[in-house]
């Protein structure tokens, strides 16, 4: 349902004469339900890779697929979290999580199951009549998360989705992320800089390099979930991942 593939990926902005390479021949492939990470220093090319995977940017090269069919722009079977939740302010969370049902056009009582569903999903029920400014960080964000899953997409794409948070909500929020995602299963992909929330998370992690970014190594995570930080085959991991993101900020 969820198969994602790049082939040959390139993102150039400007115009001829003063451009930018943000990214350069960008190839993989996630398999329908995988959760991927990727990861990266600031400026590498991560929210540009993402932007192109929702349709919101068009590569400069190259060919992005969603189950064999080629992404040309925004479309339902991708639905974006953003870092700062992008939540409507004047809409309660209800209204927030019904967003894109009433622009799916399904009739009301349909929403509504739908939206109680996912509010349980998040364990937000009992505010669903509050507005965002009335939320803590991390509720804000599981109402953003609500959102983008309320549409059923194939692929939910997240940039830095936890990067505005204190430390402890946003481990809270990360284990919760897992909960959500083993229980309806969905392909991921979740940009970070954070070599520790790559390993917590993902199937795969694809580590870019800098400027312009291409791929360093996509690497397999065989670690049983919950992920155990104090275990050697995590710590080993990390370490190995350190020194590939160290060796690009030497460079
Ligand atoms: N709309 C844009 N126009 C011009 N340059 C851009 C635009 N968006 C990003 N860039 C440039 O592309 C590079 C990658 O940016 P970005 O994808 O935001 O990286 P990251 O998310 O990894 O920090 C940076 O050099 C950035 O300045
Ligand atoms: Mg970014």
């Amino acid at each position: 349902m969820g198969r994602v593939s790049l082939a040959g990926v390139s993102k150039t902005y400007g115009d001829p004469g003063q451009t930018v390479t943000a990214l350069t021949n960008v190839s993989f492939e996630l398999a329908d339900g995988e959760f991927c990470a990727i990861l990266g220093h600031s400026g590498c090319g991560k929210t540009t890779l993402l932007n192109m995977v929702a349709g919101f940017e068009t590569p400069s090269a190259g060919i992005i697929r969603v189950e064999d069919q080629p992404v040309s722009g925004p479309g339902w079977e991708r639905t974006m979290v953003f870092q700062d939740y992008a939540l409507f302010p004047w809409a309660t969370v209800r209204q927030n999580v019904a967003f894109g049902l009433e622009m799916k056009k399904l009739p009301a009582d349909a929403r509504a199951a739908i939206v109680d569903h996912h509010l349980d999903l998040v364990e937000l029920t009992g505010f669903a009549d509050r507005y965002p400014d009335q939320l803590s960080g991390g509720m804000r964000q599981r109402v953003a998360i609500a959102r983008a899953l309320a549409v059923s997409p194939r692929v939910l794409l997240m940039d830095e989705p936890f990067g505005a948070l204190d430390d402890q909500t946003r481990r809270y929020m990360q284990e919760e992320l897992v909960r959500i995602w083993r229980r309806e299963p969905k392909t991921v992909m979740l940009v970070t800089h954070s070599i520790d929330e790559a390993i917590l998370l993902a199937d795969k992690i694809v580590v870019l390099s800098s400027r312009p970014g291409r791929i360093k190594q996509v690497l397999s995570v065989d670690l049983e979930r919950p992920r155990d930080e104090d275990s050697p085959d995590y710590l080993a991991l990390k370490r190995y991942l350190r020194g590939l993101i160290h060796a690009e900020t030497a460079a």
